[in-house]
């Protein structure tokens, strides 16, 4: 296999090691929302590059942004999704028709909710690794397909078994959705959105109804196929959405070096992850270096930078320290804290990310 062409970025990781394992695709990790940036792997890594010297992030000066924390972003049990119950390392989460139980490290609890409701489901991980895609999947009911039809605040995806115990939404990210899509109406002006790490793209097709131009940058080609669909079941193919399949920090350089602008950028990177042509992400390296890039492809008025950080051993404190220094002498504030959702049988609230936004106003 070809090593990777992109030398600009070291990585820690093993070699060989293919970019799953650093995420938690099986029951009992403790970290909060294990995701993994799944369709981004490479079936094998590519070997390593070598390390090359990183540039040197600037030292931003004045005054630092006004702060809130902790913030808890919340989101609760609704018609398309909600906790029903969690507990001894499962959740039951209901998404749009079906019932799906998932291993959930977090939950060490016990379970709310009686034997029956947990056992009267549509949709059981299983994790099991001799098998691929669906077939990590058991369904008690009936034999299901890949994909499923969903909603959010009337916006029709698709729900989606995939082989990492995910299903092609994270419902927690409603919280950025419907602040980021407040920020952009109250605008009353054209609004140009970035969306880094953009997966499915729920949040491309939240910000493109709401009137913006969006730009979703992903590593994976068949992600990026995903979005693509989710924007036809939407209804929103005639909206401006750039799909691109790329390394987002190739992307954001070379958006800096074109002097492209952006009012409004999302980034929900994971701990560790893979471009395109092997490019390594590694968020305590690379972290700092992309929030200032995304300060320095601002436009002149910007609304907000979010960024959502989870399956990481560090405290919201430390993406809020590092968001405050990266906008210091823009004003505006930094919020920071916990994404949650609460859990419909006994109210538990279940961590899932840590998130830091810096907001112009
Ligand atoms: C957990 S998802 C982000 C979820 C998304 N924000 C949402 O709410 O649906 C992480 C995404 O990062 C992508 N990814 C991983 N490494 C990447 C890289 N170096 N450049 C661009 N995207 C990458 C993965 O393909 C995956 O879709």
């Amino acid at each position: 296999m070809k090593p990777p062409r992109d030398k600009r970025r070291p990585s820690k990781a093993r070699p060989g090691q293919p970019a799953q394992a650093a995420f938690r695709p099986l029951p009992g990790g403790a970290a909060p929302r294990a995701r993994s940036a799944e369709a981004a792997a490479p079936k094998q890594a590519p070997a390593h590059a070598p390390a090359s010297p990183r540039q040197p992030v600037p030292r931003r000066t004045g005054a630092l942004p006004a702060e809130n924390l902790p913030l808890i972003l919340e989101v609760l049990p609704n018609a398309d999704y909600a906790l029903l119950d969690s507990g001894d390392g499962e959740k039951l989460e209901q998404y749009g028709p079906y019932r799906i139980v998932r291993p959930e490290g977090q939950a060490i609890w016990r379970r709310a909710l009686p034997e029956r409701d947990w056992a009267n489901v549509d949709a059981v991980f299983t994790g099991d690794t001799d098998e691929e895609g669906i077939g990590r999947w058991r369904f008690p009911r009936q034999p299901l397909g890949e994909t499923w039809p969903m909603t959010y605040a009337g916006l029709s995806y698709l729900g989606r078994f995939t082989s990492f115990r995910h299903v092609g939404v994270f419902p927690e990210q409603a919280s950025h959705w419907s602040h980021m899509e407040g920020l952009i109406r109250a605008a009353h002006r054209p609004v140009k959105v970035l969306n880094l790490f953009g997966y499915t793209g729920l949040a491309s097709l939240v910000a493109a109804r709401a009137g913006a131009e969006v730009t979703h940058v992903d590593a994976s080609k068949k992600a990026i196929g995903w979005a693509r669909e989710n924007q036809e079941l939407a209804r929103l193919s005639d909206k401006p959405i750039r799909w691109i399949c790329d390394d987002a920090m190739k992307f954001v350089e070379r958006e800096a070096r074109r002097d492209s602008r952006y009012d409004l950028i999302l980034f929900d990177p994971p701990a560790y992850g893979r471009g395109p042509k092997g490019e390594v992400w590694q968020l305590f390296e690379d972290l700092p270096a992309m929030a200032d890039l995304c300060r320095q492809i601002l436009t002149p008025k910007p609304l907000a930078v979010v960024l959502t950080a989870y399956s990481i051993r560090a405290s919201f404190f430390a993406i809020h320290a590092l968001m405050r220094d990266t906008f210091a002498g823009m004003g505006g504030r930094v919020e920071s804290g916990e994404l949650i959702i609460r859990e419909k049988s006994a109210g538990r609230a279940l961590s899932t990310s840590l998130f830091s936004r810096w907001v112009a106003r």
